[in-house]
């Protein structure tokens, strides 16, 4: 049961179901790469999630499917190669419009990377929907703290006519599409990111996220599109632990690694996420330790 691995775990709240089949528990490993002590989040229960996430209105979410990834009309312009920020734009609102619906098939979760370091410690609600036609993956999120008012709205466009494909990233505010680049690539260092829920039963539909995840997993390596009023400083040398560069490096299957990624490498590895198949050994985590903590 997830919440019994927890450390310092209370009494199961009352209206506790049992996780979903086939999502596993996470918990800490208590690497000592986490700034902050891991969050409790034992009072925190199932019902309150499902309480909260369907305030987004209850008929957009938790729905039958059949594929996770819902279709979008083809392109108008068949021979696309590049597709300009206007139609960018026009992706990143049709699928909030789509969302909006209740056309789309969205996972609900309490995702584990924003939630367990966020400044404000506190739950992240998130419903995560994919879409695809032949020229564009685009993904939305919709997402919520606890505390604040409303939902906000985000999104990741996938450009496939490019080599590599461009991952164009905005915030959707109504219908104004504000590009964003450092503070979205600072987490998504290889594009849409896979689905960690904070706790196994903190997730609307196990088979729903696997599917999603299995979609992003496809991916291939893309390149980010950084808006010319927010272009990529310079990111130093990229993290060289070998444990980690056999996928995180040029020409591997996940893009390299930079400082500027120390939240998410973090929390992924003392979640015993990554790496993939093994722990590090305790010289390897203190590498890692050494080059997050080294002075630029
Ligand atoms: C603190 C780290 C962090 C930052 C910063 C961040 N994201 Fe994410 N984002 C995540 C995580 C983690 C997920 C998957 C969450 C889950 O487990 O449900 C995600 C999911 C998404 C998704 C759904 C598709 C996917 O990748 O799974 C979109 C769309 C998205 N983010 C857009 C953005 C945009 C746009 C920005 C910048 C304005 C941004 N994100 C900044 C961590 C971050
Ligand atoms: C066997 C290949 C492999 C190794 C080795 C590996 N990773 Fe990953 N990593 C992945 C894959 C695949 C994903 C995307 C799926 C996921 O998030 O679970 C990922 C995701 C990540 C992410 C989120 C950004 C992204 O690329 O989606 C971070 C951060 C990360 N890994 C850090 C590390 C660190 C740090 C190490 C070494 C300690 C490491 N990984 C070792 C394959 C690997």
């Amino acid at each position: 049961m997830a919440l019994a691995l927890l450390a310092g775990a209370g009494p199961l709240p009352a209206d506790e179901p049992k996780a979903p089949a086939g999502w596993k528990p996470v918990a800490s490993t208590q690497s000592g790469l986490l700034l902050e002590p891991p969050l409790d989040l034992s009072w925190f229960t199932t019902g309150e999630f499902e309480r909260v996430s369907a305030t987004v209105g209850p008929e957009k979410i938790r729905k039958a499917w059949t594929t996770a990834v819902t279709a979008l009309p083809p392109h108008s312009r068949p021979e696309v190669k590049g597709l300009t920020e206007p139609e960018v734009e026009d992706y990143m609102r049709q699928v909030r419009r789509l969302f909006d619906e209740g056309a789309a098939n969205p996972v609900s979760d309490v995702g584990l990377i924003s939630t367990q370091e966020d400044v404000i410690r506190k739950p992240m609600y998130n419903h995560i929907a994919a879409f695809s036609n032949a020229v564009a993956h685009v993904y939305l999120l919709v997402q919520k703290t606890s505390g604040n008012g409303g939902w906000g709205y985000f999104s990741i466009v996938q450009d496939r006519t490019t080599d590599p494909p461009t991952d164009y990233y905005a915030e959707i505010k109504g219908t104004e599409i504000k590009f964003e680049g450092t503070s979205c690539y600072k987490c998504h260092s290889s594009g849409p990111l896979a689905i960690h829920p904070v706790r196994a039963d903190l997730v609307s539909d196990a088979a729903l996220a696997a599917a999603l995840n299995r979609h992003i997993a496809d991916q291939p390596v893309s390149r980010m599109h950084f808006p010319q009023d927010d272009p990529p400083p310079d990111y130093g040398k990229p993290l060289a632990l070998e444990a980690c560069t056999e996928c995180h490096d040029r020409g591997g299957d996940r893009a390299p690694l930079f400082k500027v990624h120390a939240h998410p490498i973090r929390v992924l590895v003392d979640y015993g996420y990554m790496p993939v198949k093994h722990r590090l050994t305790p010289e390897e985590l203190a590498e890692l330790k050494a080059w997050l903590e080294a002075k630029p």
